[in-house]
């Protein structure tokens, strides 16, 4: 085999424990080249492949159909010939005859360890190949360096310098289903479960899932509990019992450890609390289940952006010899040092063996503390502080449209300012709570099971006040003795607000703090990058077309699928990206005629190219004149008997359901903050109203008075949303090149 192609060339591999969403990731790298003109090889059953020569070339349409899957289509193994380096000697020899010169690896540490090396020694392996007569001498002139890119698969969300790993947030949905599963069996029988997390050394998966699921205590390798804590825990599990829990959830990640460093597990849990409490506990072990099933839409788009990241990266000269990560920080894509980030790592293993926990944690970075601090309140059978200590009357109330994970930000923001003393009063649908003096007191223990809650408790209407109300809810507010008001919703509260902070003259009452927190499946509130309820949204987006696209299996079919979100096209954009749909419409980018009659055109191309099923994502307010309905007769006028179309309008199948892991947790980080931020106003007298940030801005909590720069009323929009740069990643993905 000689290889005398000047194409540049790119093989990737999936490695190690297997994660959802690394087929997305695939997909992405191979789809990336196919649209630079880059040839790119899979290398099957990971590094066993690459010793082996298991590599085929792969073309735009062989990763067809993968997004959605759970898994690695292209095999994963964990090899001990690999690890000799007469392994990795095969393995060059493999990469030369094919060309290949670039590696892009989605694995955990392990395996970006492994490509490292590769990296390291490919002069010394190539220089030994030539000498054995494998490879000509020209091979090292033509592939003088190996370029790595890696990209973390892995769901224990367990490396340095990025945010999430691929598969992470998938793995959550199957522990919070599973957990949600449990506790209601839990409850019935009024029992108590043991359930064990994976995560080997990161105890992500545990404290997050704990945080989402409501447990009583967690486990995790990196906060171990303090000596005595067999005693602890059953006075903490008791007192739940006591103040009305039914069930009782403990979570423990596989690599939990006491403070002398030895493991804990499940069954010694079961011995502790039945010895300690007389009780009969159970214990679930959820094992793979965590790694299987098919990937969540944040899996399925973040593993897409990281393959597009990844193959752009290769092409930028990197003469530093150094391996390169795709990492993420908040919604960012961006690169990272691979050695440094797996170093940071593996510091980081070391210095939980070596039960320097703080400074594992300090590690970890501020977010993880955070989470800790947030999971301590959040599991408390009773409030710390009490009423005599605290000094505050707070409003909580839900506004617009029920969003999934209200109810878990009302209970945070509940549990929190009791906690620190304060009394807090729900407020019953929204602003009409408040013109009609419906608002009551709210205890801890009222709230306790709402984490998992679809829709509002308390009741959410989308009535913005008028003139006319303001005299009554004045009357309201200072009836009630109301000093600070946390308003959790969408457009209709946030202008619900300003409309009070604008009549503050004329009602001195209104002159109290207010912190809004975004609650809407459409994300479009200003500074939050994410608000609650659109994960959840999206994934219900992406499972019902995951449905829909299967009923074509024995047809030729296109779809035309109507998404909500108002004026703002998000929910449109990113299911677009997570399902691999053809096109979106959306009303921040307009729709015309010569763009339907070029994406009919190209329908009709590729159905012809034998495809089955097309795929078209349509905002609900996308245009005035061309409806969804419009748009699917008109692809049936054109379609020449080849295909049939089908419109769906989804509706509020988008906004029910239980909140998704991600929403749950995201509520109750927000709340945190601002309730917080509310608390702290009220001790300085500052009488500001704010609402909460996330992401690009890098603000956490803004003030007011900056509403009006940041969106377009017309529209109900932020002005600036940081999703709209990902069309050319959309676009990559959807179009074969060679059926332009
Ligand atoms: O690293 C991913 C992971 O799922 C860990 O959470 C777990 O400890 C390990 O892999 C299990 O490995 P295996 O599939 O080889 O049993």
């Amino acid at each position: 085999m000689t290889d005398n192609s000047e194409q540049k060339a790119i093989a990737v591999m999936t490695s190690g424990g297997d994660a959802q969403g690394m087929n997305a990731a695939v997909r992405a790298v191979v789809r990336t080249g196919s649209v630079l003109g880059i040839k790119v090889f899979a290398i099957h059953e990971g590094y066993e492949g690459l010793v082996n020569n298991k590599l085929t070339e792969m073309t735009w349409d062989s990763v067809s159909g993968v997004l959605g899957q759970g898994g690695t289509v292209i095999g994963t193994a964990r090899s001990k010939e690999f690890r000799e380096r007469s392994g990795r000697l095969k393995a060059a020899k493999n990469m030369v005859h094919n060309g290949i010169d670039n590696l892009v690896v989605i694995g955990g540490d392990g395996s970006l360890t492994g490509a490292n090396q590769f990296s390291e020694e490919w002069k010394s392996l190539l220089d030994e190949l030539v000498a054995g007569g494998e490879i000509s001498a020209d091979a090292i002139k033509k592939h003088p360096q190996l370029k790595i890119v890696g990209m973390v698969g892995s769901i224990d969300n367990d490396m340095a310098n990025t945010d999430m790993t691929i598969g992470a947030d998938s793995a959550l949905h199957r522990i919070t289903e599973a957990v949600d599963a449990i506790k209601s069996t839990a409850a019935s029988h009024q029992r108590t479960f043991i359930v064990e997390v994976m995560g080997r050394n990161c105890g992500y998966l545990a404290l997050v899932s704990a945080i989402a699921s409501g447990a009583g205590w967690v486990f995790v390798p990196e906060y171990p509990p303090y000596e005595g804590w067999e005693k602890k825990i059953c006075e903490v599990l008791q007192g739940g019992i006591d103040a009305g829990r039914r069930d009782s959830i403990i979570i423990v990640a596989e690599g939990a450890r006491d403070r002398q460093g030895n493991p804990i597990t499940c069954d010694m849990v079961k011995e502790v609390i039945d010895n300690g409490m007389g009780i009969d506990s159970r214990i679930t072990i959820l094992g793979h289940v965590q790694r299987g099933g098919i990937p969540s839409a944040y899996d399925r788009y973040m593993s897409t952006l990281a393959g597009h990241t990844a193959v752009h990266d290769i092409l930028k000269d990197n003469d530093s010899g150094r391996g390169h990560l795709v990492v993420v920080d908040k919604n960012r894509f961006g690169i990272a040092d691979l050695m440094e980030s797996v170093g940071k790592n593996r510091q980081i293993a070391d210095l939980i063996k070596n039960k320097k926990f703080d400074e594992a944690v300090e590690l970890r970075g501020s977010s993880w503390k955070k989470l800790r601090d947030i999971y301590r309140t959040m599991c408390l059978a009773l409030p710390r502080g009490d009423e005599t200590t605290g000094t505050y009357n707070i409003a909580v109330m839900n506004c617009g449209w029920p969003s999934p994970g209200m109810n878990a930000a009302v209970r945070a923001a509940v549990r929190i300012a009791l906690d620190r003393g304060n009394k807090v009063f729900k407020v019953h649908n929204g602003f009409e709570g408040l013109i009609n003096d419906d608002l009551k007191k709210v205890e801890w223990m009222e709230i306790e099971e709402w984490i998992g809650q679809p829709g509002s408790n308390i009741g959410s209407t989308r009535t913005v006040p008028g003139e006319s109300d303001m005299y009554n809810i004045a009357a309201t507010l200072e009836k009630s003795k109301i000093d600070g008001i946390l308003m959790i919703g969408g457009w209709a509260g946030y202008s619900g607000m300003e409309r009070l902070y604008k009549m503050r003259k004329i009602f001195p009452v209104f002159n109290m703090p207010f912190v809004c927190i975004p609650a809407s499946i459409n994300n479009s509130l200003p500074g939050c990058e994410l608000s609650i309820g659109a994960d959840t949204a999206l994934n219900n987006i992406v499972s019902a077309i995951d449905v829909i696209k299967h009923s074509a299996d024995s047809s030729c079919r296109a779809f035309i699928v109507e998404v909500m979100g108002r004026y703002c096209g998000y929910l449109a954009a990113m299911s677009g990206l997570a399902t691999g749909a053809e096109e979106v419409y959306l009303h921040e980018k307009g729709i015309n005629l010569d763009k339907l009659r070029k994406h009919i055109r190209r329908l009709v191309k590729s159905f012809k190219h034998g495809r089955n099923v097309g795929l078209y994502i349509r905002n609900e307010k996308a245009d005035k004149i061309y409806t969804t309905d419009f748009i699917a007769r008109l692809f049936e006028a054109e379609s020449n008997d080849l295909f049939d179309v089908k419109k769906v309008v989804l509706g509020p199948l988008q906004q029910g359901g239980i909140p998704s892991p991600f929403d749950r947790t995201m509520a109750t980080r927000l709340s945190f903050d601002a309730t917080n931020h509310l608390i702290d106003c009220l001790d300085a007298k500052d009488n500001h109203g704010y609402f909460m940030g996330f992401g690009g801005t890098g603000e956490t909590i803004i003030n007011f008075r900056k509403l009006d720069e940041m969106i377009s009323r017309l529209h109900e929009r932020p002005l600036d949303q940081w999703w709209e740069n990902l069309f050319e990643v959309a676009a990559d993905m959807a179009h074969n090149p060679e059926e332009n």
